[in-house]
């Protein structure tokens, strides 16, 4: 068997793994894939967002299944035309991928379902965006409402920064297209969770609930980025929880999708935010989040292998369960000198010898010409330890993210501080 799996990054890197891992004999080949991915199987020099280059390598190839990682090929709609190729593919349709490619989509659609999500209104001008963060009142969201790889949401505690945004995307471009409608957001207070499930659009299998690490610095301070970290589980996604996000989430947005024309299959990742009124979200993704996935994958006991091919023939969920470890993962990213604004490429890396619990993901890496491995991307590593206790899989996360040699390499290590808090006071210290 064969699965063709499309990314380069540690989400891919876990995907393949995990894939490997549950039939051995899989053979994998990934587009562009990356130097950790080459040790499980063949990288196709052809970028992701390359629609009719994976079209023709998938022609070529015949794969089984096809897994498309990231957001940008699934708008461009590389999953419709892998399945007119005749080609079973896990991942959802251009036009349901808007879930994650259109905030303002997203936004109605919710508005539509009854979903639980942020009071929100769309704009394309700027004095009308303006009057819109007055009435909701300091702190508020600006939103753009395209793909922004992770950019586009701006947090703004005062009026005059919420004006600026809206200035920066309406007035300036600076987002370009996917600035050139805005969302500006009443701001949610509360814990955030990431949730995925698969689904074949109407069957919903959640996974483990994690919580991904957006800044920067240590203590969740600093700028955003695509992902410092995460951790599963998350002591706050009790099965209660879940069910209900199943429920009042997951559920009525896939049948609205379907009511839509644009019926959703692969992996939906809702954003939540719980506040003291339950479960909001924050955003949907239409694929993996990453690093979560590196975080989850590890503990996933039964095959991924089989819902996915079960989803991507056609064939349907019915029938098909998830078993997880009672093991903690954390993951913690290393991440290039100069992230996120200018990552420097080509600096040599070294990693450590590790156990078997540990494994180090390649996110941003590649060979130079004299065959050494060196940075090409700003999130270099996602190193998961998986132990019996939150508090050991933190310990030997940091230790070997903090043992990978790298010139002026960032990384927190304090990934699942939160959860470990909670647990501090859980047993009344
Ligand atoms: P997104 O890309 O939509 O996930 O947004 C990035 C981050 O911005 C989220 O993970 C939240 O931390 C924050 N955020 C987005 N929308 C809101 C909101 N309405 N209230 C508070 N924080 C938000
Ligand atoms: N971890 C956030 C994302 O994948 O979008």
């Amino acid at each position: 068997m064969k699965a063709l799996i499309v990314g380069g990054g540690g989400r891919e890197h876990a995907l393949a793994w995990k894939l490997q891992k549950d039939q051995p004999s899989l053979e994998i080949i990934a587009a562009p894939g990356n130097p950790g991915i080459a040790a499980l199987g063949r990288c196709a020099p052809v970028s992701a967002d390359d629609v009719a280059g994976i079209v023709q390598l998938a022609t070529k190839e015949q794969p089984d299944l096809v897994v498309i990682g990231p957001e940008a090929p699934l708008a461009a709609g590389l999953a419709d035309a892998l399945r007119s190729a005749g080609i079973p593919v896990f991942g959802p349709s251009r036009a349901a991928a808007r879930i994650e490619s259109s905030k303002a989509f997203a936004k109605a659609l919710m508005r539509e379902a009854g979903v639980p999500t942020a009071r929100a209104a769309r704009f394309v001008d700027a004095a009308a965006a303006k009057r819109s963060a007055r009435e909701l009142g300091a702190p508020v969201v600006v939103k753009a409402s395209g793909l922004a790889a992770g950019k586009g949401v701006l947090v703004c505690e005062t009026i005059a920064q919420a004006d600026a945004a809206i200035d920066s995307m309406l007035t300036n471009d600076s987002f370009g297209a996917a600035g050139r409608e805005v969302l500006v957001e009443e701001f949610m207070e509360g814990d955030e969770l990431s949730l995925f499930a698969i689904t074949d659009g109407t069957t919903v299998l959640p996974m483990l609930a994690a919580q991904d690490h957006k800044r920067l610095l240590e203590g969740d301070r600093g700028p955003n980025t695509g992902g410092m970290g995460a951790y599963a589980p998350v002591s706050l996604a009790s099965a209660d929880l879940v069910a209900d996000a199943v429920d009042r989430v997951f559920v009525p947005t896939l049948d609205a999708l379907r009511t839509a024309g644009a019926p959703f299959s692969g992996l939906l990742y809702a954003g939540l935010m719980l506040t003291p009124q339950g479960p909001k979200v924050v955003e949907f993704n239409a694929r993996f989040g990453d690093p979560e996935t590196e975080a989850i994958l590890p503990l996933l006991e039964s095959s991924l292998l089989g819902p996915l091919l079960a989803v991507a023939s056609g064939r349907g969920l019915a029938g098909q369960h998830l078993r997880w470890t009672s093991s903690h993962a954390v993951t913690t990213v290393v991440a290039a000198a100069g992230y996120p604004d200018k990552p420097r490429k080509g600096n040599a890396v070294k990693l450590p010898p590790v156990d078997a619990n540990v494994h180090i993901f390649h996110a941003g890496t590649a060979l130079d010409a004299s065959g050494q491995l060196v940075t090409s991307g700003g999130r270099v590593f996602a190193v998961t330890a998986v132990a019996p206790t939150l508090e050991a899989a933190r310990a030997e996360s940091a230790r070997v993210a903090g043992a990978i040699e790298l010139e002026g390499k960032q990384l927190r290590r304090d990934i699942g501080w939160r959860e470990q808090e909670r647990g501090a006071g859980a047993s009344g210290n």
